[in-house]
């Protein structure tokens, strides 16, 4: 039996709870299982008499829904009872990403005009024979306590509303072409945390701070009055002891309770919101509790790191924050203002980070689905947000969208990068096709000399030199980066196609490589080896990306750590160059000046924030000013983790932990010790075992490391001679001693 979708009224207000019951037969004998197929176009929160079906939430989260829709599958046998007993099946239907509002420009109902959600049960009996209920017009929609629910605006719940008429809802037939299975994680409630302090304003509401910039929600318990009012508005950071909503555009992010006269519970879950503070008026008149909930997808830890500097340590802590924060079903940009989307550029340079921290391998082999189906739909180009809400849309008037260079190169930098952390070989094979049109729609761009230039560039977008209001203004050459950013593609790609057996493919993308740096080399390097523009990032970016030779690398590594040392350390890159600064350094011999620039507390540089009191990786390297106010830019999100991208060259250079094939088969143990730490340590949980190393330098230089006995183990030029295998077990000890002397992330 097919389920069909089912929808409310035309007219209808709030988010509609569509209601089936039924009586377990008498004749079947006993129950053996019960699954619960689920999927929406929009958001669904199912019930079985009352009870959650499973602890998942935002159900079933985003795809591009055009050609790609999560249908979930629940067991849900334990909550089923006795033959003859009667059941309540409900789904409450959300607006989420389906038709609520998506971007900036004020798009709504982006996909379809309300939401629809569909289920079936199926029911296994001891006697073999099955029973089925699928939603369809014998189904009812009823008034739900959700008056109105938006993932940016917020979501208001009215606990007096009754469930009113049951009328018969809309039904049309699911379009089963579009169903896929999840390949990634669900999205879930993981911790809940109390408030850290709490102060009371003038109008007798309360503001509490958590002490952590999170994503989800707040749940409150309250007892008040019939009909009392608490508005609950979050923000991020405070700005004269106000919550600073302004970085949230025209997100409103206030949810709405209304209270019964009894004891209540609120907890809006058809929303989310990035926020460490929360205000909330009307806490007055109520007796209550209120803790946050953090919401995201259901990650498994894998990769950690540790050392003696205990901001560096916070800073670490802050990509892992922001990277749980900007998890919620996608790769998300930030996950706090009227944005929140899939840009393709924040993960294309942030994946080795993330893919080393967290396993990866799912949530991105889902995305990059999406990614390949937005990329089949636009001939091969790929979009600047996968899943696609902006189609056609161009950056600056004038402009037609067209293949970009580090965001639509996503489509091999992303895939590449999960293959490397898991070794899991099916993500290059799907990919492959979609790295060979990407590539070649690049490739096709190329000027008569041979570079690529002309085209819109997102450049090294937030460079800080470019003034708040103008992001493109980088000093870095938009078609140097662009170029040497193709360069980096060209390269694996060809890997990518040696990995599959095509030799072929792989010798003709190793032509068009060398083809490419010749002609870099003619357009942009001069005789002394600067590169056009002179800005610390296109010395970056060319080095990690191959396109130089290795006299050009050599003198660009001279080159940008002469720069880095002008500027007193301080950052002089953004989106494109700053992921890239500290290893272009360490491979040109500059190891001083990566740690010098790491570890700087200057403004711009990565510590600075965590000095001023951040809890995640910010959008710009000033999203809050040394006076303690909002940056005056119209893009200020505190928790955004393209930045903390220089986090995977602190795993491998600080950390020692280096991977020399895909999959942590071959490992280099390599700690290059500097910047006047005594001690670090990285690890990684990968598929075939713990691989971790730990370093100390007082009273003198040794190195403990443990490694399945399969894994190949190369010791770098410092470890040699000084380090000691150990095993798992000890390993284990070490890192839970280290771990006691740190906060806990
Ligand atoms: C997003 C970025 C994104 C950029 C591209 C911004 O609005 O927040 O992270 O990559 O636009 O221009």
């Amino acid at each position: 039996m097919t389920p069909e979708l089912l929808r409310a009224p035309h007219d209808w207000v709030g988010a509609p709870l569509f209601v089936h019951s039924f009586v377990l037969p008498h004749d079947r004998g006993a129950l053996s299982s019960a699954r619960l197929e689920l999927t929406a176009e929009g958001l669904v929160e199912a019930t079985l008499d009352g009870r959650p079906v499973s602890p998942e939430v935002l159900v079933p989260g985003w795809t591009s829904y055009e050609w790609r829709l999560r249908m979930v599958e629940h067991d849900v046998t334990t909550l089923l009872g006795e033959p003859g007993q009667r059941h309540e099946l409900a789904l409450l239907a959300g607006a989420g990403w389906y038709c609520g509002r998506l971007g900036w420009m004020g798009a709504q109902q982006v996909y379809g005009r309300e939401p629809g959600v569909a289920a079936r049960l199926t029911l296994q009996w001891a006697d073999g024979s099955t029973t089925v209920v699928v939603t369809d017009s014998s189904w009812r929609v009823v008034r739900s306590t959700t008056r109105s629910d938006d993932l940016y605006d917020g979501q208001t719940i009215d606990l007096r509303i009754s469930r009113g008429d049951a009328i018969p809802p809309r039904t049309e037939p699911l379009d089963h072409a579009r169903v896929v299975a999840p390949i990634g994680p669900p999205i879930v409630r993981h911790e809940t945390i109390p408030p850290l302090s709490a102060s009371t304003l003038g109008d007798g509401s309360v503001v509490l701070d958590f002490g952590q910039n999170i994503v989800g929600w707040l749940r409150m318990s309250a007892t008040g009055p019939t009909g009392h009012r608490l508005v609950a508005t979050h923000a991020e950071v405070l700005e004269n002891g106000e919550l600073a909503r302004r970085p949230l555009r025209s997100a409103r992010a206030e949810d709405v309770f209304v209270m019964s006269g009894g004891a209540d519970l609120f907890e809006p879950s058809l929303t989310f919101h990035g926020f460490r503070y929360a205000r909330i008026e009307g806490w007055a008149e109520v007796t209550g509790s209120v803790e946050a909930v953090v919401v995201g997808s259901d990650l498994r830890r894998t990769g950690g790191f540790m050392c003696s500097d205990e901001l560096l340590d916070r800073f670490h802590q802050n990509v892992v924050w922001s990277l749980r924060g900007n998890t919620v079903g996608i790769p998300s940009d930030c996950p706090q203002r009227d944005e929140r989307l899939g840009w393709t550029g924040d993960i294309a340079v942030f994946a080795p980070t993330a893919c080393f921290l967290f396993d990866m391998t799912g949530f991105l082999r889902d995305w990059l689905a999406d990614l390949r189906a937005e990329q089949a739909a636009a001939d091969g180009r790929v979009p600047y947000v996968v899943p696609d809400p902006l189609k056609g849309w161009a950056v600056r008037a004038g402009d037609t969208p067209e293949t970009t260079a580090i965001w639509s190169d996503a489509a091999v930098w992303v895939p590449w990068a999960v293959w490397e952390a898991s070794g899991d070989v099916a993500v290059l094979r799907e990919s492959y096709a979609s790295m060979v049109a990407h590539t070649n729609r690049a490739l096709s761009r190329l000027s008569d000399r041979g570079v690529w230039e002309g085209d819109f560039q997102f450049g090294d977008w937030l460079d800080p030199t470019a003034p708040p209001d103008n992001p493109f203004a980088a000093i870095a050459n938009p078609d140097v980066i662009a170029t040497a950013a193709l360069h980096r593609t060209l390269d694996l790609v060809g890997r990518t196609a040696s990995q599959l057996g095509l030799d072929e493919d792989a010798t003709a993308w190793r032509t068009h490589a060398r083809a490419l740096r010749a002609a870099f080399s003619a357009a942009y390097v001069d005789d002394s080896g600067r590169i056009l523009s002179d800005a610390p990032a296109v010395y970056a970016l060319g080095i990690v990306s191959g396109v130089l030779s290795s006299a050009d690398a050599s003198a660009a590594g001279h080159r940008l750590a002469a720069l880095v040392r002008e500027g007193g350390f301080r950052i002089n890159a953004g989106f494109a160059g700053a992921p890239y600064l500290c290893d272009a350094l360490t491979l040109t011999g500059h190891l001083d000046e990566a740690y010098a620039l790491l570890t700087s507390r200057q403004s711009p540089s990565w510590l600075h924030p965590v000095e001023l009191g951040a809890t995640t990786i910010w959008e710009r390297w000033d999203s809050l000013l040394d006076d303690g106010t909002v940056n005056p830019g119209e893009m200020t999100s505190f928790n955004h983790y393209a930045l903390g991208a220089v986090a995977d060259w602190m795993h491998r250079t600080i950390g020692g932990l280096n991977s020399l094939a895909a999959g942590w088969s071959h490992i280099r143990i390599d700690p290059r010790p500097g910047g006047g730490l005594t001690w670090a340590t990285s690890w990684q949980e990968s598929e075939r075992g713990l691989v971790a190393v730990v370093w100390e330098s007082d009273p003198e230089f040794r190195v403990m490391y443990c490694a399945p006995d399969d894994t190949v183990v190369v010791l770098g030029h410092d470890a040699r001679g000084r380090a000691t295998r150990v095993t798992e077990g000890e390993m284990r000890d070490t890192l839970a001693r280290l771990t006691e002397t740190r906060v806990t992330q």
